[in-house]
């Protein structure tokens, strides 16, 4: 892998809750490689939200640091886009101003059209420019949110259960297309997933969160080609690899059997 493009270093995260303090994060360290393609998995409540709004510099943390490309985050940066499970699109704006929204004012309205007809077509939305997000299935809403946080050109998008609430088919689907998505405009990507499938399926390493406080569990580097078989010996062999860690109490943990 290239050249470190991010690093987490040793941060926690504590949040008061009616003057109660809650540990969410504890000690998290991770250096993420220029284009490389990271998922974070763990139990609900771990932080892994957490965790990407702080590298997205919506939240700060209570202790460590987050370097991006060398500089301290310490705010929202254009470098770093982050897509949610729900697309958040304007209801009253067409897919083609959507999709132009993520750039800044400053550029041209031509520059904009052009550009916005290039991310469109990149997530296969050719000829639905003009519709509306209330006209669009909830898979195709999804790849507008996609287009409007890539138009910006941005180096690190930060994805958070982007297709959690998609149905298993169009999900299977969009995994396909981040994947292709991916190697065309060679992004460094960080995903949060619930879908272990998921996370083997485009990761070259998955993060295993422990239970909150989050820390980290365990790094499993897929050493794996693209596309990848999901029916494949080697497929189920990380997935099982990855579902041993939820089962096990002891931190690092990896024993020899397969559930
Ligand atoms: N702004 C906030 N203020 C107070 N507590 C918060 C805030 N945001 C998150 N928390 C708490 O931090 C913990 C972790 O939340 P977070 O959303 O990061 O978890 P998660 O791992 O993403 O969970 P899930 O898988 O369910 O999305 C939760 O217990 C939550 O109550
Ligand atoms: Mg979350």
């Amino acid at each position: 892998m290239g050249n470190i493009a991010l690093s987490i270093q040793d941060v926690s995260k504590v949040f008061t809750i009616n003057k109660q303090d809650l540990k969410v994060l504890n000690n998290i360290s991770l250096d993420v490689s220029d284009g490389e393609f990271v998922s974070i998995v763990g139990a609900s409540g771990c932080g892994k939200s957490t965790l990407l709004r702080i590298v997205a510099g919506l939240e700060t943390a209570t202790n460590g640091s987050v370097e991006f490309n060398g500089e301290k985050v310490t705010g929202p940066s254009s470098n770093c886009k982050m897509i949610f499970q729900e697309s958040r699109l304007f209801p009253w704006l067409d897919v083609e101003s959507n999709v132009g929204f993520g750039l800044d004012r400053s550029v041209s309205k031509d520059e904009k059209r052009k550009k916005a007809a290039h991310y469109i077509d990149l997530v296969g939305l050719k000829g639905f420019e003009k519709a509306h997000p209330k006209q669009l299935s909830g898979g195709m809403q999804q790849r507008v949110s996609i287009a409007r946080s890539l138009i910006s050109d941005p180096r690190l998008v930060l994805l958070d259960e982007p297709f959690g609430a998609l149905d298993a088919l169009t999900k299977i689907h969009m995994q396909h297309e981040i994947q292709r998505i991916r190697q065309q405009e060679k992004k460094t990507m960080i995903l949060v997933t619930h879908d272990i499938d998921e996370a083997v399926y485009l990761s070259d390493r998955i993060v295993v969160l422990s239970e909150r406080p989050g820390s980290v569990r365990q790094i499993v580097s897929v050493d794996l080609g693209h596309p990848r078989d999901r029916g494949d010996d080697s497929f189920t062999y990380y997935k099982n690899k990855i579902l041993r860690q939820f089962f096990t109490k002891e931190k690092g943990a990896d024993p020899d059997y397969v559930i």
